[in-house]
């Protein structure tokens, strides 16, 4: 048996589903029972009938699946795939941006620690952030901690003063403009995606911003032939796989998340056969984070 027959073994045997963020290898994805992007695999993780859910991604996403259900088995195969833009916002720096701004809603990207979703109101991902912010009842809220998809959201949001955080996606800052006109001015009727991580520069070269999810509905319903999507390089292995007729172009330099990648289909093995790394927190920081992420699902609908 190969390992991938090994783990669809397991996870028959152990009643386990596994989900896989667009970034994971094509290899991961192959085993996935589901991928999706930030918000559906919350959902799915949330809805899930399983008991135990192997989750391929990055540390923020299985927290966030255990915060929801408490009561399940979350296996994380990788305990070093961590992100770089949640650490860019700390409890300490949150503690004391609230007891300065005592009020001032706090919306956290879900791409941030569970200690930091503890202190917010509410929580969002990418796709849902637009339509959380316009249906909170304030003027200004601090949203953290990527700085980036904060001021898309404050050029969509026009009635409400967003202030940003510092923080910034280390692999979609690293897009360098000059490569992506250099693609743009080579192929003709290219439609350009970017995802909303990335940074105002690069934003306003593309035709359609949006989380993974939403770029692939896009793409998928699209007449267009060439596409060139800026973002992390995993979500071509799904959008070659589902449009064979689709040309996507890349730039000279690729867009990698070493994090996402940290992730080996050895390493999914491995969780099913031992049970690790079974995701444990704090029941104080798992109750008050619920509320937030809780929040994301109801004002999402
Ligand atoms: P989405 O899949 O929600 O677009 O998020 C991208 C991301 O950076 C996850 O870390
Ligand atoms: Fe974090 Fe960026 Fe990697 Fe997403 S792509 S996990 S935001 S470092």
């Amino acid at each position: 048996m190969n390992l991938k027959e090994k783990i669809q073994k397991l996870k028959k045997e152990k009643n386990a589903v596994i989900l896989c963020h667009y970034y994971q290898r094509p290899e991961i994805q192959e085993v996935a029972d589901y991928i999706g992007d930030s918000y559906y695999l919350s959902k799915i993780g949330k809805e899930s009938m399983e008991n135990t859910i192997v989750f391929c991604g990055v540390k923020f996403m299985a927290e966030s699946a255990k915060i929801l259900s408490p009561q399940k088995s979350i296996l994380f195969p990788n305990i070093n795939a961590g992100c770089p833009m949640a650490d860019m916002a700390t409890l300490k720096q949150v503690k004391e941006f609230k007891k300065e701004n005592p009020n001032v809603k706090i919306v956290c990207y879900v791409n941030s620690s569970s200690e930091v979703k503890a202190l917010s109101d509410v929580c969002c991902t990418s796709s849902n952030a637009i339509k959380i912010i316009n249906k909170l009842d304030c003027d200004r809220i601090l949203f953290l901690p990527d700085k980036n998809l904060g001021s898309y959201i404050q050029e969509k949001v026009k009635d409400k003063e967003i202030i940003l955080w510092k923080g910034f996606c280390v692999s979609h800052s690293r897009i360098d403009k000059k490569e992506v006109l250099k693609v743009k001015n080579s192929v003709e009727n290219l439609i350009t995606l970017a995802h909303p991580e990335c940074e105002k520069e690069i934003r306003e070269e593309a035709d359609f911003i949006g989380s993974t999810g939403q770029m692939i509905d896009y793409i998928s319903k699209s007449l267009n032939k060439d596409f060139l999507v800026l973002t992390e390089e995993g979500i071509l292995h799904t959008l070659n796989k589902n449009n064979p007729d689709k040309n996507f172009y890349t730039l000279d330099s690729n867009i990698t998340c070493s994090n996402m990648k940290k992730v080996t289909l050895n390493d999914v093995y491995e969780s099913l056969l031992y049970g690790k790394h079974d995701v444990k927190l704090e029941e104080d920081i798992m109750n008050k984070a619920y509320k937030s992420l809780n929040n994301m699902h109801i004002l999402s609908k």
